[in-house]
């Protein structure tokens, strides 16, 4: 057998160790399914020799019963992974293919959609050196290719092959090849991407992938494989500043203390003075451990454990710097965003941003603009849909330590994802951090919470209401701020409705303005605990994660969420105000539980269903429970 071929990551190091005196070419391809993509992964490793035996019997007997191409083997079914899978018809596995020829060794992304390969890329997990772009000769350059040669061109993936795939299909027609490359370079040169080579090819048929094709006399360049053994690689640059994430404190013993983590950038040996950041506490490099023993230097892309000569404080996320150039340090920044999400972008809402080693939460302002991959236009938008790329300016919870995406990929490619869901739905690019918030400082009062509460007898804390209009959530509140009120309790009672007419009267009930509209009540109540007040708040609040963000801006024990329940069509019977009668007049839209959404409390700290519970009763339980927590004066 010429080559290797494995699926596992586990065998990543292995396999490189034992091609170590080869140079590694890290490539992803874009391209849809319908591009042939997995065909030309597969027609790549079939006609390099890189399949096992068992796995191209295996294929035989797969492209007789599933395949597409008759009789013929279907390369795809290579590439596609696990059987039930390819009986359905499409890629849901998404690995590292790693093959090798006599010159070179290969690590390919293969991934279903593009969602997967900006998520990666964004982050480092593959850091790739070329990009082959797939585009189907019949079709030429689509939307599409356009979307993926401007994110490759924000990646900062120089060198681009342009697979002009599905030749056969056009009679291998130097007009059609000629009228694709014409088009893809006049928009690669636009968006920066001057190293392009465009090659004439069938995956399918296997023409101009390994070898020259007899089909294409008047095409003189490189096989695509050719092109990617000869391609110059552009090396990490072990010149920069150092750096390394910390992705674990390592402390096996008493004795022991180190810092593994992989170097994104520079050098380091021991005695090399660091700096710790965010927190900014130097020390000095004392060992530098491998499992094959101490080295004396450590360059980009290896993973190491460095001990310092000073007990810091060190935690996972923190990064490890040089002395000179230090990264930035910031909570404010901006930054491209793409949006790999079927639910649209919400300014103003409670993300995770994740960077490296580090979490931490994030909020993503309206964009300053959305770019259109056709025309590289600018346009105005609030959110981002699906797919969008946008420049955007992102506030996080916590400083922590960044170099500019351009400067350092790792340093600066985040992902956002859902709270909720841990679903990854966004990926994003720092460009550099704004300064505003150094000049803002917290000013520090010196009449505490504490004293606050104390004076009034009472442990403060957060009611919080929420369910649909009409579900009684004002009446049972106020119920229970009067009977709070005869105990003697120090309380308050906010309502949307009344917030609404003063503090809120800018907003309406778009998804973005609720949000805000959220915000807002909670940042208030947050205060008035702050003020050793028990706050009732009613708001419809119609969204988890909003209501998850008002009960982290208080301190544990302090916030009760009430789930004040009645079936919509109870709700719309009761009809309080006559709104829900407008809404079936056509008089008003985006009404919440008839066209706009309401996500029930999983977990509410008391559920109350209002068909079955009086106000008195519900406004009993909910003093009872404020009891149990401790907030209320001991009878
Ligand atoms: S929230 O969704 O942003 O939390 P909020 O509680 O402030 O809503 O305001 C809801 C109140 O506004 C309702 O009780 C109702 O009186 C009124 N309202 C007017 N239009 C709407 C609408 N489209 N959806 C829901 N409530 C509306």
């Amino acid at each position: 057998m010429a080559g290797t071929l494995a699926s596992e990551p586990e065998s990543i190091e292995a396999y490189l160790s034992a091609h170590d005196s080869k140079s590694l070419l890290r490539f992803i391809t874009c391209g849809s399914v319908d591009d042939g993509k997995s065909t030309l992964i597969g027609r790549l490793l079939y006609d390099s020799k890189l399949v096992f035996d068992d796995h191209l019997s295996a294929l035989e007997v797969d492209s007789k019963k599933v395949g597409t191409q008759g009789d013929d083997l279907d390369f795809a079914l290579l590439v596609d992974g696990l059987a039930a899978e390819r009986e359905q018809g499409i890629t849901i596995d998404v690995a590292y293919r790693f093959f090798s020829t006599d010159t070179r060794k290969f690590i390919v992304a293969d991934t279903p959609g593009h969602e997967q390969y900006t998520r990666n890329m964004v982050t480092g997990a593959s850091t790739a050196d070329a990009a082959v772009i797939l585009v189907d000769a019949r079709k030429g350059v689509l939307t599409q290719t356009r979307r993926h040669s401007y994110l490759v061109s924000l990646l900062g993936i120089k060198r681009i092959v342009v697979a002009v795939n599905k030749l056969d299909l056009v009679d291998y027609s130097m007009e059609v090849f000629a009228r694709v490359e014409a088009s893809y370079r006049a928009f690669a040169g636009e968006i920066g991407l001057n190293d392009v080579v465009c090659i004439p090819i069938s995956a399918l048929a296997g023409d101009n992938v390994t070898g020259p094709s007899a089909h294409t006399p008047w095409y003189e360049g490189p096989s695509l494989l050719g092109y990617l053994e000869s391609v110059p690689i552009d090396d990490d640059q072990p010149d920069g500043p150092f750096r390394m994430p910390v992705q674990l404190v390592n402390r096996p013993d008493p004795e022991f203390r180190g810092f593994s983590g992989r170097i994104v950038g520079g050098s380091v040996r021991p005695g090399d003075g660091v700096r710790v950041l965010p927190g900014n506490r130097e020390s000095t490099v004392a060992r530098i451990v491998t499992a094959g023993g101490d080295l004396d230097h450590a360059i980009t892309g290896q993973s190491i454990t460095i001990t310092l000569s000073d007990e810091i404080d060190v935690s996972r996320g923190d990064v490890l710097a040089g002395m000179a150039s230090p990264p930035g340090v910031a909570d404010q920044f901006e930054a491209h965003v793409v949006w790999m999400s079927d639910d649209e972008m919400l300014p103003g809402r409670a993300y995770l941003l994740k960077m490296g080693a580090k979490t931490v939460g994030a909020t993503v302002a309206k964009p300053k603009y959305t770019i259109n991959v056709n025309t590289l236009e600018h346009m105005a938008s609030t959110t981002l849909m699906l797919n969008e790329i946008g420049v955007c300016n992102l506030n996080i919870d916590q400083p922590i330590a960044f170099d500019p995406y351009s400067e350092n990929r790792d340093m600066g490619g985040f992902i956002l994802i859902d709270r909720l869901t841990y679903n990854t739905v966004g990926a994003g690019l720092l460009h550099f951090a704004l300064r505003r918030s150094d000049n803002i400082h917290w000013q520090a009062i010196e009449v505490s919470k504490r004293a606050h509460a104390e004076l009034k007898g009472q442990n403060p804390c957060v009611v919080w209401f929420t369910g649909f209009s009409g579900a009684g959530k004002s009446t049972i509140a106020n119920l229970v701020e009067k009977k709070l009120h005869g105990l003697g309790h120090h309380t308050y009672l906010l309502d949307g409705d009344n917030l609404r007419q003063g503090l809120n009267k800018d907003l309406g009930f778009t998804e973005t303005d609720r949000i805000e509209n959220i915000r807002r009540a909670a940042e208030v109540s947050g205060l008035m605990v702050d003020a050793g007040l028990i706050v009732l708040v009613s708001f419809i609040s119609p969204f988890r994660a909003e209501r998850r963000t008002a009960r982290e801006l208080v301190g544990t024990g302090e916030f009760c969420e009430v789930f004040v329940d009645a079936p919509i069509e109870v709700a719309e019977e009761r009809d309080p105000k006559g709104l829900y009668k407008k809404v079936r007049r056509g008089e008003l839209a985006h009404f919440t539980g008839i066209d706009s959404p309401y996500e029930p409390p999983l977990n509410p700290d008391i559920h109350i269903d209002t068909v079955r519970t009086s106000p008195e009763e519900a406004a009993d339980r909910i003093i009872t429970e404020l009891r149990r927590m401790g907030r209320l004066r001991p009878t």
